[in-house]
Order: C-alpha cells, then sequence, then structure tokens
C-alpha cells in the first residue's frame, strides 16, 4: 500500500487540489472502462495558476542552484521508488504495457535527475571589451513561467522532459496533459509536493476544453514562454497564437522517420532495430520508423526476417504478461490507420504480415507489414502513429537518402550499415534532428531531442536543453 493518494480528483493549482463543476471520464483503452472522473479546470482556475506561477517564480528564481538541484534531485528518487504504482497508473490511461510503462517513468525521472545536475552550470561568460575602460559580462537568467501542452502518447516523460529543464532554470511551469490521459501527471504533482517543489511552482491543470485553455495559454502577457509536444498541424496554430505576446517557443512536431537498410548492415540487428523502433508504445511515438526503406539486393532476406519477428509479438492488454503491443489511443487512430492502409492497398501496396479486422470494435490493431510501397504512398507520406510498417525497396545510396529526405518533416532517422565510408557520407545528408546508426532506439536524457524542417524547434534534455528557458543578458560594466 503506497503512503500518496495518487488519484486525485481534479488540477493541481498552487500547491492545492481544485474540484469544479464539470467532470470528465479517464478510460482505459485496453477495456474501454471508465477508471475514474476528474474535474475541469475552469478558465478562472486556469488564470489562478498562471497569476500564482508568477508570484512563486520570483521566489523559486531566487533558491540557489544547489537548493534547485536537491529539489528535482529528490523529485527523481520518489519517481525511481514509485516507478511500479506510476506505471501501473500509465498502463492503465494509456495503453502501453507495463514494462515500457516502467521504462518510460525510468525515462522520465531520468530528465529529473539530469537537470538537477544541469541546473548548477547555468554559467555566464565574460568576453573581450574593445574598450580598456569597459568590461562585457553575460549572466544567464530564468525566462519566467512557462506553459506547456503535453500528448498521451508519453503523459510521464514528455512532462518531466520540460518541466525539470524549466525547473533547474528557475522558472515555474504549468502543464495541461492530453485530456486522455491526466492521472500520470497528477500523480507527478504529488510527489513533487513531497520532494519539496513549492507551491506555485509546477502545476497540472486538467480537462478537455483543450481549444480554451490553450488560447490562454499561449497568448496571456505574464507567460513568457509556451512548449508543445503533439502534432505539426496543431503546433504551427500555437506557435501563430504565441506571437501575438512574442513568447520563447518550443515545438517538438510530428515526424515521418525513414529507416535504411543497407545491403552491407548486419541484418538480423537491423531487423531487431526495426521491431523496437517501429513497435515501441504500438508506433505512437513521434520518433517510430515510418517507413523502413530496403536495399533492393537484400530486400528478400530482411522481409522474411522481419515478418518471422513480427509474428512473435503480442498484441493485448498492457497490463497483461506478455503483452508487446497495447491498443491504439482512440477509435478515431484505428479509422485513421486503417484508411492509409487501404487508400495504399489500392494502390498497389500489398500486405506481406498481418491482417485488418473491420468487424472488431476494440482498440485493438495487429501489427501490419506492407510491400510494394512507393515513397508517394499515404502509408509512406502521413505519419501513421500505428503498428504498421510499410516497405519500400532502393537500388542505390544517392536513391535512398533521396527517398529518406522526401517528407516536410525531420525529427528522427535510422539507418543500418557496417561501412565507416557510408556511416558518415548518410549521417551529413539525412535532413533530420537525430540519427540513429545502427541503433533502433535513440532517446536519452543526456542527448538533445528536436527536429528541423516541420518537425519543430527548440531542443530538449542535453546540455542543450536548458538554453530555451534562460535568457541571456549583457552586461557592459563602464567607467573603470
Ligand atoms: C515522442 O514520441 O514524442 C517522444 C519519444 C521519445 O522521447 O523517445
Amino acid at each position: 500500500m503506497s503512503k500518496y493518494e495518487f488519484y486525485q480528483q481534479g488540477s493541481f493549482i498552487n500547491g492545492k487540489w481544485k474540484t469544479g463543476k464539470d467532470t470528465f471520464k479517464v478510460t482505459n483503452p485496453s477495456t474501454g472502462e471508465t477508471i475514474t472522473e476528474l474535474y475541469e479546470v475552469s478558465l478562472k482556475d486556469v488564470e489562478l495558476s498562471i497569476q500564482s506561477a508568477a508570484v512563486a517564480q520570483k521566489n523559486w528564481a531566487q533558491k540557489t542552484a544547489e537548493q534547485r538541484s536537491k529539489i528535482l534531485r529528490r523529485w527523481a528518487e520518489l519517481m525511481f521508488a514509485y516507478q511500479d504504482e506510476l506505471a501501473l497508473i500509465l498502463t492503465k490511461e494509456q495503453g502501453k504495457p507495463l514494462n515500457e510503462a516502467k521504462g518510460e517513468i525510468a525515462y522520465g525521472a531520468s530528465y529529473l535527475e539530469w537537470f538537477s545536475e544541469e541546473a548548477r552550470r547555468i554559467y555566464g561568460d565574460t568576453i573581450p571589451s574593445g574598450n580598456i575602460d569597459r568590461r562585457i559580462v553575460t549572466i544567464k537568467q530564468p525566462v519566467g513561467v512557462v506553459t506547456a501542452i503535453t500528448p498521451w502518447n508519453f503523459p510521464n516523460a514528455m512532462i518531466a522532459r520540460k518541466a525539470a529543464a524549466a525547473l533547474a532554470a528557475g522558472c515555474t511551469f504549468i502543464v495541461k496533459p492530453a485530456s486522455q490521459t491526466p492521472l500520470s501527471a497528477l500523480a507527478m504533482a504529488t510527489l513533487a509536493t513531497d520532494a519539496g517543489v513549492p507551491a506555485g511552482v509546477f502545476n497540472v491543470i486538467v480537462g478537455t476544453t483543450a481549444r480554451a485553455i490553450g488560447d490562454l495559454l499561449t497568448t496571456h502577457p505574464k507567460i513568457a514562454k509556451f512548449s508543445f509536444t503533439g502534432s505539426t498541424e496543431t503546433g504551427k496554430t500555437l506557435t501563430k497564437q504565441c506571437a501575438s505576446t512574442v513568447k520563447k517557443v518550443s515545438m517538438e512536431l510530428g515526424g515521418n522517420a525513414p529507416f535504411i537498410v543497407f545491403d552491407d548492415a548486419d541484418i538480423e540487428s537491423a531487423v531487431h532495430g526495426a521491431i523496437i523502433s517501429k513497435f515501441r508504445n504500438a508506433g505512437q511515438t513521434c520518433v517510430c520508423t515510418n517507413r523502413i526503406l530496403v536495399s533492393n539486393n537484400i530486400s528478400a532476406e530482411f522481409t522474411e526476417k522481419f515478418v518471422k519477428a513480427v509474428a512473435d509479438l503480442q498484441v493485448g492488454d498492457g497490463q497483461q504478461q506478455g503483452t508487446d503491443i497495447g491498443p491504439l489511443i482512440d477509435s478515431k487512430a484505428k479509422m485513421n490507420i486503417t484508411a492509409l492502409i487501404k487508400k495504399s492497398l489500392s494502390l498497389g501496396a500489398s500486405i506481406a504480415a498481418g491482417s485488418i479486422d473491420e468487424n472488431s470494435d476494440d482498440l485493438f490493431l495487429q501489427p501490419i507489414v506492407l510491400n510494394n510501397v512507393t515513397n508517394d504512398m499515404p502509408i509512406a507520406r502521413e505519419e501513421v502513429f500505428g503498428p504498421v510498417a510499410p516497405i519500400i525497396t532502393f537500388d542505390s545510396e544517392d536513391e535512398a537518402i533521396e527517398l529518406a529526405n522526401d517528407t516536410d518533416v525531420g525529427l528522427a532517422a535510422y539507418f543500418y550499415s557496417r561501412d565507416i565510408g557510408r556511416v558518415w557520407r548518410v549521417a551529413e545528408q539525412l535532413e533530420f534532428g537525430m540519427v540513429g546508426i545502427n541503433e533502433g532506439i535513440i532517446s536519452n536524457a543526456a542527448a538533445p531531442f528536436g527536429g528541423i524542417k516541420q518537425s519543430g524547434n527548440g531542443r530538449e534534455g542535453s546540455k542543450y536543453g536548458l538554453d530555451d528557458y534562460l535568457e541571456i543578458k549583457y552586461m557592459c560594466m563602464g567607467g573603470l
């Protein structure tokens, strides 16, 4: 029995739990059952969260870096200590297998740990001056109040990645988690309080009125920075809204990751990498492999081995032992993915493994491998966000690079090759913010996570992850 009450009823604002009038249901996508009902945050309470975060920010920024560091570390330790309880909440509301959920809690905690260390390394500069009687000095200061909207696919880690950097820098933070998965965010608030995060520094507002809440979080003059993880389409709208008060903006948007297998690759290892990269979280991650590009010389061997590995994957309730692939988040997602598959089949793609079961009304989708796919088919052009692996073949290195780069987005890309010259050539030419070379999983708190092109801007995690939460102040000291 845990000493904490993780299942709260409403938003967490200025250190207090808020109830209200209207409620919304949080359901388990594996079973369709209601887990709990939460109170919708009112716009009045969103305003209260902004006002109190602005007041709290002044005191939080006055703490020493060491004090902030210790609190973040304690928060990370609590997340590790309650990993099992947090993972169960996550699996219930999001659907991913329990082991993956445990991995996500450790992943989220690793950002708190990382930024507890980075908090002590916010250095300024002295710059040689052109005038003998002047000195040029820079210091870094927190931007102020930060707001964030986070997605349902990583209900813990996407909050931890943003909040850890914000708090380390001396900012206060208000997050609106996806309405499908608010419970993990509320559980994080419980632990934050016990770790010593002061009232008003970390706030969670929950509700289904995303548009109205989003409008306030992106236009309020007291908010200095807005951070979003989600679709490119929504990111563009939110970026426009942020322009009205010239906020700093970080956008971690959609991807369309190519996974290239060259003919000199270790095929077993490429199959393993493709399986974990494609089917992590049922294919519902921004960095998931979206298209597998395979050299024609080895496509038969790769496809045979890949199809065999796919056949071993168990689809089911994330709470059941042995499940590899949980449900999709909702019926709309299942409908969209099915439509993409059917459209591509009508254009000449064929099914190499799996099938679509249109009669079932649950949210499970068996993994499907498609071959005879071309890069212009909807299944290759759209971000699929599901367990579908389209295979496209190519004849040369140049063609592989051209196919890989032929997309408006540029988050993650992967390739397998043992030729060191090719490794450098291809890695440098891929137009993506992150490249996995002989690796299918690249996420890590020490590494900069982010994309180019329409995949967004800013970097999260790593030594660069603090930059978005800091302003550089130049001080010119004269009359010396
Ligand atoms: C995402 O899908 O947005 C995040 C995935 C990750 O951090 O690995």
